[in-house]
Parts: structure tokens; C-alpha cells; sequence
């Protein structure tokens, strides 16, 4: 018998190598490479492989298509269908990421639940839970009576041929790092299993019209194994988001072929799972204390969706040994970036000195408009001086320490003026004033320093 033949996979990126090594060379991971047996060309199990079909010729279709795209399915959840482009598409593959624990199970399960009381045919598999737990949660939801069609499985072989059964619209997969196929000599959660576990539940979807949404675990990096694999594979990839101890979440598109990749979900985990957030772009704001250094308002624009956070900083006082620089909410990057400019552009000294820098309630800035607000906070602190009440931050902050411009401004201000601030600090040439705010154009970092020196 022929010898079977391996190859070393590294399970962040999936790229393979012909023998181990300490660092894999695709994304520079280190200790990540796993043998793995090689299934048929491609990295298909031979299973999937063989049913490529080559006979007949290919048929050309025109750009128009004289019928309409079916409807969606609404997942009863106003915040999820939002986020996937307004309800689940069919025939689709959809990727739910996250840290767990942080609400993916209970989010597809309440989903599940509301399109099987619509009417879909929805299938909950679940390869982390046993039955009667899924059914407790159920109960807790108060979903219970809905009619979904439960199963605890990991074997995708009796996977496929129970879904070829029951016919479903809607497939629930929790989660894909936890099936395994027979045509694969790898452990389950490898990234070969993954992937071929993956494509094979991506080609029912395309072959039946069913969708499918598989759960997919991140790991402490903050990805999904074997992510690029999958983010190439499926149709749409999302990422939960939101820090265990607050109650709000945020799921983010990262790729949709059926909607925007820009608009974000915001829910609330309750007592009964998670429900939309009622005025989410309120959500990420403190608590009014009395006036503190290291405080700034952040007016963040979410594709179309403006929402207001809080940053807070904290310069410590110059300290022996090399300083702790620590970020909640932001990139650790951006952070050294702006301190780096600090420093040689506003003549300010942080070499020697801890800086902590945190955006509250676990919402996560991704913009580079949020430079100014975490700016502002940043040299709040460094020169123990409150920025003013009533005052919202954006604007991008260049390595010549120049503001730049960023998009949307307007819909910024006018959501900042709805929730009661009256003065924003933006790039030049924003409007004056707008809905009785008053607009500060600033165009360097420094002027930001003056203006709170002199305040
Ligand atoms: P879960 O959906 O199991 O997370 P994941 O699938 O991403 O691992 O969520 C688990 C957390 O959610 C757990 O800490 C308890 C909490 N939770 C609530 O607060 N309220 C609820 O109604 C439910 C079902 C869970
Ligand atoms: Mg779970």
C-alpha cells in the first residue's frame, strides 16, 4: 500500500510545508504547524473532490436576470438583520465568529427559534451541547415551543444525510471546529477538518438553497482557526463582539456578499438573551462624573449607523524600567503611533511614563477618526486638564501631526447634538455649526494642546 502522504499545516493560516518548522512561513505563527494527512488534490477529501462534475459544457448567462432574488429570511432580531444586509439570505454560507462565552449560541439559537415560528425549516446542530442543554436554554429564552428540528452531532457524514432528510431553509451549525469528516485522517478542530467540513456544508447550501450558518470559535489572537480558509469559502463572515463583564454586543461584518460590510448590530444580553439595544448610539458613553482628566467623546460613524464612546487615558507619572503601554478598544499600533507624534511634534515627554488607554463598555474603535478623541484624552491626562463638558472628538491624526479629513461629518454632529453636546473638535473644514452645535476646525495636534492649556 502506498504510503499516505502528510504535510505539516499550520493551524492559524492553513498554509502547508513539506517538514516542521518552528515558525510557519505563510503568516509567521509560531509553534502552530500540525501534521496532517494530505486527502485528494486541493485539500478536498477525496469524498468531495470526486464529485467535481466535468461533463457537460459550460452554459453562459447574461448580467440581467429576468426573475427577483427570493426574499430574505427575517431572523427576528431587527439588530442581526441589519448587520447581514437586511435578513439572511438564501443559499448562502454565513460565518458567526467570536470569543467564547460571549453570546454566539444564544444569538442563533433565539434566531433559529423566530424563523421556525416563521414558518422556515430550521435545523440547531449542535456539536458542544447536548440536547437536553440546548433545550434548557430554549426554556430560558422562552423560545421552547418553537419548532425547530434539534440535534447534538459532530460526524458531518450523518450531518448531511439527516439534512438531506429534513430539507431545511435555514441550518444552524455550533459550532465548525467541532465536526469531523471520515474522509479526513485529521483531528476534529484541525484546520483540514475545518476546511473540508466547511466546503462541504458551503456546497449544500449552493447545491439545496438552504442556508447555512456556521459558528465558528476565535482563537486568543483573535481568529477563527483556519480563518482564512473559511473567510474565503463562505459567502459572509462576521465577528461578536464585547467585553464578558458588560451586557452590550456588537457584531461586525467583515465580509458580506449580500450587504454592506460597514453597518454593526448593537444587542444587549439580558436575563432572556439578547435583545437590540434600544438607543445604541448612547451605549458606549460613561457616566457623567464630575469633570476628570483623560476623558474624551469619540463621534464614530458605523457604516450608516454615528455612535458615541467614551475613551479614557491615563499617563503615569515618569517611572524606572521601560513603561507599560496598555490599550482596551483600540490598536496597541495607533496607540504608539499618536505618542510618537505627541513627542515630536508637540514637544510633549511620554518616553518614560506608563500609558493606559481604554475605550469603555467593550466597544471597540476601528476608525481612524477616533485619533483626535483618543488624542485629546491622551494629553487630558498627560497635562491634568478636564476637556470640556459637552464636547465631542474626530478627526484623523497624520505623522506630521496635521488633522486630516474623514468622512460622514455631518450625520457625527447631528447625532452628537441630538444626545446633548453642544461643541465638537473636528478636521478643517467641517461645518461652523450645525443643529446649535458649535464646530471647532483644528487642524494640527498642537492647537488640540493650546486649546486645552488654555481652557
Ligand atoms: P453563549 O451563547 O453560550 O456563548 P458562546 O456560544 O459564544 O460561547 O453565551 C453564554 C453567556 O451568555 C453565558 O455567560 C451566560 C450568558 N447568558 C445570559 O446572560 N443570558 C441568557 O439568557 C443566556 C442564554 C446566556
Ligand atoms: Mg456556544
Amino acid at each position: 500500500m502506498a504510503k499516505t502522504a502528510t504535510a505539516f499545516i499550520c493551524q492559524s493560516c492553513g498554509a502547508a510545508h513539506g517538514k516542521w518548522t518552528g515558525k510557519c512561513e505563510g503568516c509567521g505563527a509560531w509553534n502552530t504547524l500540525v501534521e496532517e494527512t494530505l486527502g485528494a488534490p486541493g485539500g478536498l477529501p477525496a469524498a468531495a473532490a470526486s464529485g467535481r462534475s466535468r461533463t457537460g459544457a459550460v452554459e453562459f448567462a447574461p448580467l440581467s436576470s429576468a426573475e427577483p432574488p427570493p426574499p430574505r429570511f427575517s431572523t427576528g432580531l431587527a439588530e442581526l438583520d441589519r448587520v447581514f444586509g437586511g435578513g439572511l439570505a438564501r443559499s448562502c454560507a454565513v460565518l458567526v465568529g467570536g470569543d467564547p462565552g460571549i453570546g454566539k449560541s444564544t444569538l442563533l439559537l433565539q434566531s433559529a427559534a423566530a424563523m421556525a415560528t416563521a414558518g422556515v425549516r430550521t435545523v440547531y446542530i449542535s456539536g458542544e451541547e447536548a440536547v437536553s442543554q440546548i433545550q434548557g436554554r430554549a426554556r430560558r429564552l422562552g423560545v421552547a415551543e418553537a419548532p425547530v428540528q434539534l440535534a447534538a452531532e459532530t460526524d458531518l457524514r450523518a450531518i448531511l444525510k439527516a439534512l438531506k432528510s429534513a430539507q431545511p431553509d435555514v441550518v444552524v451549525i455550533d459550532s465548525v471546529q467541532t465536526l469531523w469528516s471520515d474522509g479526513f485522517d485529521a483531528a476534529p478542530g484541525s484546520v483540514a477538518q475545518v476546511r473540508a467540513c466547511a466546503q462541504e456544508l458551503t456546497r449544500f447550501a449552493k447545491k439545496t438553497g438552504a442556508s447555512v450558518i456556521l459558528v465558528g470559535h476565535v482563537t486568543k489572537d483573535g481568529q477563527i482557526a483556519g480563518p482564512r480558509v473559511l473567510e474565503h469559502m463562505v459567502d459572509a463572515v462576521f465577528y461578536f463582539e464585547g467585553e464578558r463583564g458588560h451586557q452590550f454586543r456588537v457584531l461586525r461584518s467583515v465580509k458580506n456578499r449580500f450587504g454592506p460590510t460597514d453597518e454593526i448590530g448593537v444587542f444587549e444580553m439580558g436575563e432572556h438573551g439578547l435583545s437590540g439595544a434600544r438607543d445604541p448610539s448612547a451605549l458606549f458613553l460613561g457616566g457623567s462624573e464630575a469633570e476628570a482628566s483623560g476623558r474624551a467623546v469619540f463621534a464614530a460613524m458605523e457604516g450608516s449607523r454615528p455612535m458615541l464612546a467614551e475613551v479614557q487615558a491615563l499617563v503615569g507619572p515618569e517611572a524606572a524600567g521601560s513603561p507599560r503601554r496598555s490599550v482596551v478598544g483600540w490598536d496597541a499600533s495607533r496607540l504608539a503611533m499618536l505618542l510618537a507624534v505627541f513627542e515630536t511634534r508637540c514637544g510633549l515627554r511620554l518616553a518614560g511614563r506608563d500609558v493606559y488607554l481604554s475605550v469603555t463598555g467593550g466597544y471597540r474603535i476601528q476608525e481612524p477618526a477616533g485619533d483626535l478623541a483618543a488624542a485629546a484624552a491622551l494629553a487630558s491626562s498627560l497635562l491634568e486638564r478636564a476637556t470640556r463638558a459637552g464636547s465631542v472628538y474626530f478627526g484623523e491624526v497624520a505623522l506630521s501631526g496635521a488633522i486630516r479629513p474623514v468622512g460622514r461629518i455631518e450625520p457625527r454632529l447631528r447625532e452628537a447634538a441630538r444626545l446633548g453636546f453642544t461643541r465638537a473638535f473636528a478636521p478643517p473644514g467641517a461645518p461652523e455649526r450645525v443643529d446649535g452645535m458649535v464646530v471647532h476646525g483644528i487642524s494640527t495636534l498642537k492647537q488640540l494642546i493650546d486649546i486645552l492649556q488654555g481652557d
